[in-house]
C-alpha cells in the first residue's frame, strides 16, 4: 500500500519506490507538511510550531500553530501565512481574498482523477491517489486536494479541484499547484532559459533571499523560459546528493516562484500565477486545474532526469504508432516556401534511396503561401503548386515507398487570408485597439467554438482522406492582445487559460481523426517543449537553430526534464557541411542524442555526401532502440567545459552502452576527460563495436579516457556491447 492515512494522528504517508511524502492534517484542521525524501525510518513525523513575532496564531491551539511558519500542504492567501501563497480566492459578495480552508476529510483511491480536456498522465495498476478534502465555510467553496503516486517512476503528481458551493461567486486571483515547503534554503537551482533558436540554456546558481521567479505570459510554456527546473543540495552532482524535478503537464502561460522564509525553509511553487490568469467561479461552478509533478531523489540531478524520463515514457508519450520513430527529411531548410510537386516528388525519391523513412512537406503548401504573408486559415492545397490535388499528389510520392508528413499551423491567421477577411473578429484583439501581428500573423481565437470547428472542417475536408503518416503542427507567435471577442468581460482573465483547453480539444481531435499520424510538435522550434504537449505529440522539433556547435547546448538542457526520446535531432547542411565529411560526421554524431533526421536540400549534394548519408542511417539503426529507450547518464557539462558534452545510454541490463564526447572548439591542450560509466557490469567484459576494443568493466566504472582533438568539431563514440 502506497498511501497510509492514520486518521488518529493525521498523519498521512505516500511512497514511491525510493520516495516518501508525509503530512498532518495538525489538529483535525490544518494540513501541514512533515517531509518530502528518501524512504528512511528517520524521517521526521512530528510537527513542530515555529514561534516568531509579528505571526498571527489561533489562541485555541496554544503556541503551537502559526499560519505564517508552519510548513504547509496548500498555502491560502490573507490568513496569517505572509509567504507567497498557492490560492488566492476573492468573495465577490463581499469583496474579501482572505480564505481560510481547514481539514473535512482524507480518502483514497486507485487510479486517478480524469482531468480533461486537459492533458493528464496515464495511469497504470499501481497507481493511488489520496484526496484531501477543505472547506473555506465563509465562501462556501470546497477545496480538493489531489495527490497521485506512479509508484515505479517516483514521481508523484498534484492537481485540484475547487468547488463554489456558497450563495455567491467567487474569483481566483492565483492559482499555483505544486505547493512545496522544502526545509532548508541551501539549494542550487537550475533553470532552462533562452530564447528562439537558443532554448533550454541551463543555469545553476545557488538560492538567494526573498522570491525568485521564472516564468511565461506569452500564452505557450515558451522559449524563454521552460517550465521544468530542479533544485538540489549545493554539492549534488550528476550522481549525488538529494535532488528535486519539478514541472507541469501544461502548455500555457506559468509561474514558477521560490520563496525563502524567515525560518530557513524555501517555499516551492508552480502553476498558472496571477498575472495571466484569474477565474470567475459562479456559485454551483468546479474548476479543475493542471496537473503538476514532482520527484525527489537522492542520487542526483542526473537520477532526478530519469525519473522525469521514465514517468514521461510509460504515464505522458502517446504510442508510436507501428512502434516507430521515423528518419524525417523535412523540406523547409531545403527549400523554405519554394515547394512544387516536381521538386518535392524528386526530393522524395532521393530520400528513399538513401534509406529515410518519411518526408515531410514543410510550410508552403496551401493557399496563397508562397512567403510568411499571406495563405495562414486557409488550409487548402494551392491548386498552382498542386495542379492534381493534394491526394494524387501524396499517392505517388508513397508509391515511392516512402511515408509521407505534412506541416500545419492552425491556431493562427495571416491578414492576407481569405478566412480574416471573412472573419476578422476571430482573432485575438482588444476592443478599440490594433491589434499587433507577429511575423506577420494573428493568433485565432480559439476559444470560440465557430474557430475550432472551421478548422477540424478544413482538416478534415484537405487531409481527411489523404493517406498522411506525419503531422508537424507548428505555432509561430506568441499571444499579445490576448483578449477573445467570444467571452465576456468578466471572463477575460480566462483568455490564455481557456486559448489552452481549445487547442488541446483539437490535438484531441486530430489524434482521434487520424490515429495512426504520427505527431511532432513545434512551435519555432522547441517553444512548447513541455509535457502537455507530450502528451498528444510523439516528438517535439527542438529548436529552429540546427548548428551542431549549438545544438550541444541546446540539447544538453533539453535532456533535464525531458526524455532523449522526444527530442527530433535533424541534421542540417549549414555552409555546404554536406560536401565537407568531417562536417557531416560532427553533425551526426550531434544529432545521435535523440530520434535522427534531415533538413537539406538532399538533391544538391554529392553522391559521396549521399553515400555517407546511407550509411548514417544504418548506424543510426543500430542504436535507435537504445536511444528511445535506453537510461539516460550526462558526462560533461558544454557550460562548464568550453563546448564539451559528454553523456551515454545503456540499456535495463547493461549489456549495451552508447557513449558519446563532442567537442565544439579545437584544443591545442588536447585535454584528456574521464568518462565514467557508472552502469557498467563489474565483472563484465565490453567490446566496442565501432574501434573492436575490448575494456572490462571495472575499468568502465573508473572511466575511459578520452583527448580532446586540437581539431574543431571533434566526435568520438564507443558502442559497448557485454560479451
Ligand atoms: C518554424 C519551424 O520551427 C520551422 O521548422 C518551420 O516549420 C517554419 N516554422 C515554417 O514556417
Amino acid at each position: 500500500m502506497s498511501i497510509k492515512i492514520d486518521k488518529k494522528s493525521g498523519i498521512i504517508i505516500l511512497k514511491t519506490k525510493h520516495t516518501m511524502y508525509a503530512m498532518q492534517m495538525l489538529y483535525n484542521k490544518f494540513p501541514v507538511h512533515l517531509y518530502y525524501g528518501k524512504i528512511s525510518p528517520k524521517a521526521p513525523l512530528e510537527f513542530h510550531g515555529e514561534l516568531r513575532s509579528f505571526s498571527p496564531y489561533y489562541e485555541e491551539y496554544g503556541f503551537n500553530y502559526f499560519p505564517d511558519t508552519a510548513k504547509s500542504e496548500f498555502a491560502f492567501f490573507g490568513n496569517g501565512d505572509f509567504r507567497a501563497s498557492a490560492l488566492k480566492l476573492r468573495d465577490l459578495t463581499t469583496g474579501s481574498d482572505v480564505t481560510h480552508f481547514t481539514f473535512k476529510n482524507a480518502r483514497k483511491f486507485s487510479g486517478r482523477l480524469d482531468l480533461s480536456p486537459l492533458p493528464f498522465a496515464d495511469k497504470d495498476d499501481k497507481t493511488e491517489t489520496l484526496e484531501i478534502t477543505l472547506t473555506d465555510d465563509v465562501t462556501g467553496c470546497i477545496l480538493k486536494l489531489y495527490y497521485t503516486l506512479f509508484y515505479e517512476t517516483d514521481v508523484i503528481s498534484r492537481y485540484f479541484s475547487l468547488q463554489n458551493l456558497g450563495q455567491g461567486d467567487v474569483r481566483i486571483e492565483k492559482c499555483m499547484i505544486n505547493c512545496l515547503d522544502i526545509p532548508t534554503q541551501h539549494l542550487d537551482l537550475l533553470r532552462f532559459y533562452g530564447g528562439h533558436v537558443n532554448e533550454r540554456m541551463c543555469q545553476r546558481s545557488p538560492i538567494t533571499q526573498g522570491n525568485t521567479s521564472f516564468f511565461s505570459r506569452r500564452g505557450t510554456s515558451s522559449h524563454m523560459y521552460n517550465p521544468y527546473f530542479c533544485l538540489c543540495e549545493h554539492k549534488a552532482t550528476e550522481e549525488k546528493g538529494n535532488a528535486y524535478g519539478f514541472n507541469l503537464v501544461y502548455s500555457g502561460c506559468f509561474l514558477n516562484e521560490l520563496e525563502t522564509d524567515q525560518t530557513g525553509c524555501v517555499r516551492v511553487l508552480s502553476g498558472l500565477g496571477s498575472e495571466c490568469f484569474n477565474y470567475l467561479l459562479k456559485t454551483n461552478e468546479t474548476f479543475i486545474s493542471p496537473e503538476a509533478v514532482m520527484t525527489f531523489s537522492d542520487k542526483g540531478v542526473g537520477q532526478v532526469s530519469r525519473n522525469m524520463h521514465s514517468f514521461t515514457r510509460k504515464h505522458i508519450l502517446p504510442p508510436t504508432p507501428k512502434n516507430l520513430r521515423p528518419v524525417v527529411l523535412n523540406s523547409w531548410e531545403a527549400f523554405f516556401f519554394d515547394i512544387d510537386t516536381d521538386i518535392l516528388t524528386a526530393f522524395a525519391k532521393e530520400a528513399k534511396k538513401v534509406g529515410m523513412d518519411m518526408v515531410v512537406m514543410d510550410d508552403g503548401w496551401f493557399g496563397k503561401r508562397t512567403d510568411d504573408r499571406a495563405g495562414l486559415g486557409d488550409w487548402y492545397a494551392n491548386p498552382d503548386r498542386f495542379p492534381n490535388g493534394l491526394k494524387q499528389f501524396v499517392t505517388d510520392i508513397k508509391a515511392e515507398g516512402i511515408n509521407f508528413g505534412i506541416w500545419i499551423e492552425p491556431e493562427m491567421v495571416n491578414p492576407d487570408s481569405d478566412l480574416y477577411r471573412k472573419h476578422p473578429d476571430w482573432i485575438l484583439h482588444s476592443p478599440n485597439r490594433e491589434p499587433l501581428p507577429s511575423r506577420h500573423q494573428f493568433v485565432l481565437d480559439m476559444i470560440n467554438p465557430a474557430v475550432v470547428e472551421y478548422l477540424k472542417d478544413s482538416f478534415k475536408k484537405t487531409l481527411g482522406d489523404i493517406p498522411i503518416d506525419y503531422i508537424k503542427w507548428d505555432m509561430n507567435r506568441h499571444l499579445s492582445h490576448a483578449y477573445s471577442p467570444y467571452l465576456p468581460p468578466e471572463r477575460q482573465g480566462e483568455v490564455f487559460y481557456r486559448y489552452m483547453l481549445s487547442v488541446y480539444e483539437l490535438y484531441d481531435w486530430f489524434k482521434k481523426e487520424f490515429p495512426n499520424v504520427f505527431l511532432e510538435n513545434c512551435s519555432g522550434g522547441g517553444g512548447r517543449y513541455d509535457l502537455g504537449m507530450m502528451k498528444y505529440s510523439h516528438q517535439i522539433w527542438t529548436s529552429d537553430n540546427t548548428t551542431p556547435t549549438s545544438r550541444v547546448f541546446i540539447q544538453f538542457g533539453s535532456t533535464f526534464g525531458y526524455p532523449c526520446s522526444t527530442m527530433s535531432c535533424h541534421v542540417a547542411n549549414h555552409n555546404h557541411s554536406a560536401e565537407d565529411e568531417r562536417l557531416l560526421d560532427f553533425g551526426f554524431r550531434v544529432a545521435l542524442n535523440g530520434p535522427l533526421g534531415y533538413e537539406f536540400n538532399i538533391l544538391d549534394v554529392t553522391d559521396k555526401a549521399k553515400e555517407s548519408i546511407s550509411k548514417q542511417i544504418k548506424e543510426y539503426r543500430t542504436y535507435e532502440k537504445l536511444i528511445e529507450n535506453g537510461d539516460f547518464y550526462r558526462l560533461l557539462n558544454p557550460f562548464e567545459t568550453g563546448g564539451r558534452y559528454s553523456y551515454y545510454f545503456v540499456n535495463e541490463d547493461n549489456s549495451e552502452i552508447l557513449l558519446t564526447f563532442l567537442q565544439n572548439d579545437g584544443d591545442k591542450k588536447k585535454t584528456p576527460f574521464k568518462l565514467k560509466i557508472s552502469r557498467a557490469d563489474k565483472s563484465a567484459v565490453y567490446i566496442d563495436k565501432i574501434s573492436g576494443q575490448v575494456f572490462d568493466g571495472t575499468s568502465l566504472k573508473k572511466g575511459i579516457v578520452v583527448n580532446s582533438s586540437d581539431q574543431p568539431h571533434f566526435a568520438k563514440m564507443f558502442y559497448l556491447v557485454k560479451q
